[in-house]
């Protein structure tokens, strides 16, 4: 019979648990990565395609690791296990659990350098540093930054402590209690940049550069990097979702839960778009820029208007809280092993984890820098990290969890969990995780590995 309840705690109701994992899918994926990256690859052509792979891999594999989790009731690690066993298989799916953990870790290392960049910005907003900047200025800012291993040093360690603190504080006292603060103040924010954009005068522009479809825009290249990010975004493919399903409770509904998440992270996604173009264009500036995009127009657009600071204060302020409820997840599943399978106290296991992301990410941090000529396939280690999680162990890990829900779970046990409202929905829920999903992520998967190595070698 499977366990009642985590030993870990769980959530207070069905709403924290969508707040909760909507503050995990949304990050820096969907304010920081999302602009750029559509900006790179065409905008609309580009953002349709991810909007598909949302649709057709995201949400039935979000089911399906919430699923997992729930039944299992324990880490991905353990919950892989777990459902493996009570399926009558072996326990070697535990291991797409540990490649999960392994992802989080890597991820967490390049991403809680970006976030430090996101504490520099709040900080120099709130203190008025980025007054009447040009764009040229703005970039010598940002690159200045870059160059810098101890300011950068200083951020990326502040941001690894306070998730630490987070992670120490358990399910309820951690990271319930942040998720109950950060969330609301998030979407208010969000909400007080939207007006304001609207109000930028470039409105149109924005709009019709991310909603207006070019099929000649359409590059195999922007397929894989959309499906890449519609994983990363959602935070699937490595096990926080898959954690956060183990502190759910067993009446909620698990097919609405994950539409409200997946809805909400698409449309803070859309939103940041929307909020970030317009200004773009007010300015002139490249929606090409990459990664820079968001820490050099932006603040050149705040800095050129009424109130500026205090929006730019405020906006990069809710890219820290979306960046914090994001990275918590990651650790999340390492914390929650430590704790299950070693019996260390939630305060060590976070300790722990705390010093090997951190230690991990002074490699990422000096991809801008001192260790600016190392390379890995062609790329630096922040490029190679991004594009190693990203690109090949979410889609792998999603991958792997779609076969095992779809192929070896029993039809007793995926329907129970899921109890969808009607036959004919389970039906097409699992022709797509049999069939659709795979099959889509396998494709692309394996275009997206042949084209990096192609060029690589080229
Ligand atoms: N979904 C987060 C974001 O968009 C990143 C993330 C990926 C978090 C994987 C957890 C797991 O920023």
């Amino acid at each position: 019979m499977p366990r009642k309840q985590s030993i870990h705690g769980a959530w207070a109701n069905r709403w924290i648990f969508i707040l909760a994992a909507t503050g995990s899918a949304v990050g820096l994926g969907n304010i920081w990565k999302f602009p750029y990256i559509a900006g790179e690859n065409g905008g609309g052509a580009f953002v349709l395609v991810y909007l598909v792979c949302i649709l057709l891999v995201g949400i039935p594999i979000m089911m399906s690791e919430v699923l997992i989790g729930r039944r299992g009731r324990q880490s991905p690690i353990n919950s892989m296990r777990e459902t493996a066993y009570e399926a009558g298989h072996h326990g070697r799916w535990a291991g797409v659990g540990w490649m999960g953990a392994l992802a989080g870790f890597l991820i967490f290392s390049f991403y809680s350098v970006v976030a430090g960049w996101v504490l520099y910005y709040i900080a120099g907003m709130g203190v008025g540093q980025f007054v009447d900047l040009g764009s040229e200025q703005a970039g010598l800012i940002f690159n200045g930054l870059l160059a810098d291993p101890a300011t950068l040093l200083i951020w990326h360690t502040l941001f690894v402590v306070i998730v630490m603190l987070v992670i120490a504080g358990g399910v309820n006292k951690g990271l319930e209690r942040a998720t109950r603060v950060l969330m609301p103040a998030l979407f208010v924010l969000l909400f007080v940049l939207l007006v304001y954009s609207m109000n930028s005068g470039h409105f149109a522009e924005g709009w019709d550069f991310l909603f207006h479809f070019d099929p000649s825009e359409l590059s195999w290249d922007a397929v894989l990097v959309a499906l890449g990010h519609a994983f990363f975004t959602l935070s699937l493919g490595m096990g926080s979702i898959m954690a956060y399903g183990s502190y759910m409770g067993k009446g909620d509904s698990i097919g609405g839960t994950v539409l409200t998440i997946a809805a909400l992270d698409t449309l803070v996604a859309l939103i940041a778009g929307l909020a970030i173009f317009p200004i773009v264009f007010a300015n002139q500036l490249d929606p090409g820029a990459g990664p820079g995009l968001m820490f050099i127009t932006l603040p050149v657009a705040f800095s050129q208007m009424a109130g500026g600071q205090v929006f730019g204060f405020l906006f990069f302020l809710m890219v820290g809280f979306a960046a914090w409820t994001s990275a918590i997840s990651l650790m999340e599943p390492g914390a929650a092993w430590l704790v299950e399978t070693l019996g260390l106290s939630r305060a060590r296991a976070s300790l722990l984890l705390g010093v090997v992301v951190w230690a991990l990410g002074l490699l990422a941090l000096g991809s801008f820098n001192v260790l600016a000529d190392l390379k890995l396939l062609g790329m630096t280690v922040f490029d190679f990290l991004d594009f190693i999680t990203a690109n090949v162990m979410l889609p792998l890990g999603g991958l792997f969890i779609a076969i095992f829900v779809g192929w070896y779970l029993t039809r007793e046990m995926t329907e129970d969990e899921l109890s969808l409202r009607s036959a004919l929905i389970y039906h097409a829920w699992r022709l797509v995780i049999r069939y659709v999903s795979p099959a889509a992520v396998a494709v692309i998967f394996a275009l997206n590995l042949y084209q990096k190595f192609a060029d690589g070698m080229s």
